[in-house]
This record gives structure tokens, sequence and C-alpha cells, in this order.
């Protein structure tokens, strides 16, 4: 499928009242880490979601609000609030709001006024799941249940989960994620081994089932010996993909076997939230000390590697991402490190958002045109009135993805069966 100047504008475009953005509006979609408002009555955080401006804030109950980012009086910012006695109260004149946006207090009106009854903050309503607070920013009549991936379900101890943002439109890092191709190449950090599973055959063979929560894929690697290589991912709508992390690249079982995923969440067109998740595969074996502290550290996400204070990483396309091109000639293909921040490198120097009609599609871009299909048909369904693919918990409770060696001829789907099965 060509993806032509209007059908790219249509599929990137996040904004209110846009195609896309009215899409996501029917999804519950992560808004910030709950770590982001740690503490009842703590510091509240800026969110910008779907090209919105928003402050979240945990009032001294442990409730969580998503208020719009400026005060409804003079439009002053909520951030600089007072979180107090459930409630956050503007600076400016002393209004306050509590986490569903009525005006519990108008200090600056004559007592006894009823005015505070008329004035409300924009609010939409959280979910607190996963180590994430979703909000739902669509038509309140259209709401789906809550989100109900494993990922959700999963014990704290079992589970860790990591924010960056990543300057460029979020339908080119979902390409990224669902792209097992490149793998091969920008991941490949140990340029002597020849051993690896994904140096052994860089074009892998795709197949792709769609799926009521989006779709699923196998990648196929013929790797000797009569095995195959097999990686499927889950791609669930409308911007999540998990996959499994059961062996090692040398095809051995993985010591600590995880699922791993990302959504990439629009923080406007040309910004995006990548939160970042792994969880034991078994859960009998709760996530080993130091097990999510060296992955984050490997995949380019050390707490040295942000801007103080941020989810900005320090490695960005201002400084090349500090590309070291002797380690390129002699150790890693990109000379770029951290395996997140090899892709963050490629999919942002596209430009903020990619002209889709100058690409030349290749075989193994099966899934990233199936991803398209699905968005843009999400758009038709939404314009008709209908409820998007993936947004009934339904549809994404029970799966998982995998990846596992397997003799040559065997079928992928029945083979992999059990490692699709979600056991949380
Ligand atoms: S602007 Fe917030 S109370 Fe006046
Ligand atoms: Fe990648």
């Amino acid at each position: 499928m060509r993806i032509t100047r209007e059908m790219n504008e249509r599929l990137t475009r996040v904004g209110e009242g846009t195609p896309m953005g009215e899409v996501f509006r029917r999804y519950w979609i992560p808004a910030l880490l709950s770590s982001e408002i740690a503490e009842p009555d703590g510091p509240p955080a800026r969110v910008r979601l779907l090209g919105e401006d928003l402050v979240a804030f945990r009032d001294s109950a442990g409730d969580v609000g998503l208020l719009g980012a400026h005060c409804p009086h003079r439009r002053a910012p909520l951030f600089f609030g007072r979180n107090e006695e459930c409630g956050l109260r503007c600076v400016y004149h002393g209004w306050k709001f509590d986490v569903h946006g009525n005006c519990l207090d108008a200090p600056s009106e004559p007592p006894g006024s009823q005015f505070r009854f008329r004035v409300g903050a924009l609010s939409y309503p959280t979910h607190e799941a996963g180590g994430l607070v979703w909000a739902y920013l669509g038509p309140i009549d259209r709401m789906p249940q809550p989100p109900d991936h494993e990922l959700v379900r999963v014990p704290a101890g079992h589970l860790g989960v990591s924010r960056s943002n990543e300057p460029c439109n979020y339908l080119q890092a979902i390409e990224g994620g669902i792209d097992t191709a490149h793998s091969s190449f920008a991941h490949n950090n140990d340029l002597g081994n020849t051993g690896h599973l994904r140096a052994l055959d860089t074009h892998p063979r795709l197949e792709v089932d769609t799926a009521a929560h989006g779709f699923t894929y196998g990648s196929l690697r013929q790797v000797g010996q009569g095995r195959v290589y097999l990686r499927t991912y889950q791609f669930v709508m409308p911007f999540m993909q998990i996959r499994g992390g059961l062996i090692t690249w040398q095809g051995e079982p993985a010591a600590y076997p995880v699922i791993h995923g990302h959504i990439w969440v629009p923080m406007d067109d040309e910004n995006t939230a990548v939160y970042n998740f792994a969880y034991s595969a078994d859960p009998a074996q709760p996530m080993a000390g130091e097990w999510w502290a060296d992955h984050e550290r490997e995949m380019g996400r050390a707490p040295e590697d942000y801007e103080p204070g941020t989810h900005w990483l320090i490695r960005n396309p201002d400084n090349d991402f500090l590309i070291d091109r002797h380690v390129q000639r002699t150790r890693t293909f990109t000379g770029i490190a951290g395996v997140n921040t090899q892709d963050y490198a490629l999919q942002t120097g596209m430009g903020r958002i990619v002209d889709r009609s100058q690409e030349a599609l290749g075989s193994t871009d099966l899934a990233i045109s199936t991803a398209r299909r699905l968005l843009l048909e999400a758009t038709d369904e939404v314009e008709r009135g209908g409820a998007p693919r993936g947004a009934a918990p339904a549809t994404h409770r029970a799966i998982r993805g995998g990846d596992l060696l397997m003799s040559a001829g065997s079928d992928w789907r029945e083979t992999s069966k059990d490692v699709r099965e979600a056991r949380f």
C-alpha cells in the first residue's frame, strides 16, 4: 500500500478533531508514570498528551487528577498550584479544584457566592495500573472498560516500567518497534560475533495475522542446522508492541525470561512519550534485583543518560546522539551507545514527521504496512460512529509475545501458541 501525502497527514496528526486524534480519544492511554506523582499532596506534573497541555496531581486520598494546564479563572498555570486537602489550589487567586475538576473554593469571590458552582476545570478520567496513569480523553458515552493488558495485572515485584521522550512523530517510532529486520543491523553491537541469531539470517520472512487486538506476526530466520529462529510480536492498537525475551541472541534459554514492549504515546504531532516495560515471563519468578537497572543501562536509559529532572535523553539529534566513529569501525554497527538510543537516532533523523510518500518498502516491511492499514481503518470506523479495533479489553487480555528456536518446517503458529498466552 503506497502512502500518499494525504494518508500520511491522516496517520500522523494527533490533535483534537483530526481523524487519528479522534481515534486515540477512544482508548485508555498512558498519560504519565505513577512514579511522576508518587506521593499524595506531592508536586504536580506537567503532561503533554495528544497536543493538549495538562497537569496531573495525586490528592490527599491518593486519587489522581488530570486537569487542563490552565486555571479556568484567568488561565494561570495550575502546575505552580498548591496540592493540599484533596485539591489543587491555583496560586494566583486561590481557586481550588478536585480531581474531577470541580471548583471547591473561590476565595476571591464574596462569601456565600454561588459562583464557584458555575466554573470547573477541564478534567479527564484516570485509571492507575501497571505503574502507569492511564487517561481517557474522548467522549464519556463512548468510554471503553479500563485497559487489561497482561502488563497491568503484573505485580510490582515482577515489573519494570520507564519512560523516555522521543522528538518525532509517534508513528515512525512504532514502525521501528515492529520492524524485526533492523535488529540484525542497527542493534548489532558485537560486530565480531557471527554466531548471533540475527546475524545468521538478515532477511527474516514475515507472516502477519490481523486479530481483534491489532495483529500478531511471526518473523522467521533460517539459522542453520535445520533450525528456525522465530520471533512473534503483538501490535496492540493503537500504539503498543509486546514481544518475548525468552531466549538469548545465541539461542540459549534466557537466564531470566521476560516479556518486553513499548507504548508510544503521542505528546503532540512531533514528540512521543515512549513507555518501556519488561516483566517476568514466569509468575513464579519475580524480577531479579539488578535486572531492570542493567537492562535500562543497555537500552541507553541509565539515570545519567537523561537530562536531569526530565524524560529527555542526553544523546539527541543536536549532538548526533554522540556517535563514535571509532566504535562504529571496530565494535558496533552504529557507533551509538544504547540499543533504544540507536532507534531514536534513526527514527528522529527521518525528520519530525517522515514523508512516507518518498519510501520504497521491501519484503520485511509487511508488519509496518499492516499497522498503517489498521490505523487508517480505525479512522474510518470512528468517522462512521463505530468503536475502533482493540479498544475493548477482552481483545488484548490474553496475549503476550514470544521467541523460540524451532525446527525448520514446523508451523510457527502452533509451536508458539503457549509462549503467546498471558500467564498473569
Ligand atoms: S487564575 Fe487561577 S485563581 Fe485566578
Ligand atoms: Fe530497535
